[in-house]
């Protein structure tokens, strides 16, 4: 089957990509557009190392084909921060959130697509919002610490979700 064009919006800029059909989004973004920020763990849906935002929803692109994203508006870990670092990604280094770093920016899109629906979440609700995000350096207690502190400075600081995404 030959390539097919793909048009939306990536991180607030319109791209046109030729896709195969069975190209997946994460795919896409990495090897097209050089979006490496978005990883891919198990290329199966099981780590969420692969979180992005599509629509305003974090959906894992490693599942999502990516002619499925026509039209649609598509934020990367790399959309986060025009001009200086989203409290999320802050946090997650002064809390020692991130380690090896490689599941960070699943964990990152994904607790920001929580936060945008519950600002104030409990440690029970970030731990159940973050549940199909897998860290296999263990350190999950760093990582809900540093989702606790950028909800409260978001909270504090009136930070709106990415307008880009
Ligand atoms: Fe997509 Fe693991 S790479 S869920
Ligand atoms: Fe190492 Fe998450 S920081 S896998």
């Amino acid at each position: 089957m030959s390539k097919q064009i793909l048009r939306c919006t990536v991180n607030g800029r319109a791209v046109e990509i030729a896709c195969e059909p069975w190209h997946t989004l994460a795919n896409v973004l990495r090897n097209d557009l050089n979006l490496t920020g978005t990883k891919i763990g198990c290329d199966m849906g099981t780590c969420g190392c692969c979180t992005v935002h599509i629509d305003g929803k974090a959906k894992l692109s490693c599942l999502t084909l990516a002619l499925e994203c026509q039209g649609a508006k598509i934020g990367t870990i790399e959309g986060l921060n025009e001009y200086e670092m989203h409290p999320l990604q802050k946090a997650f280094a002064e809390c020692g959130g991130s380690q090896c770093g490689y599941c960070t920016p699943g964990f990152i899109m994904k607790s920001c697509a929580m936060l945008k629906e519950n600002p104030e979440p409990t440690r029970e609700e970030i731990k159940a919002g973050l549940s199909g995000n897998l860290c296999r350096c263990t350190g999950f207690m760093k990582i809900y610490d540093a989702v606790e502190r950028a909800a409260t400075e978001m909270r504090e600081k009136s930070v709106p979700a990415p307008v880009k995404a």
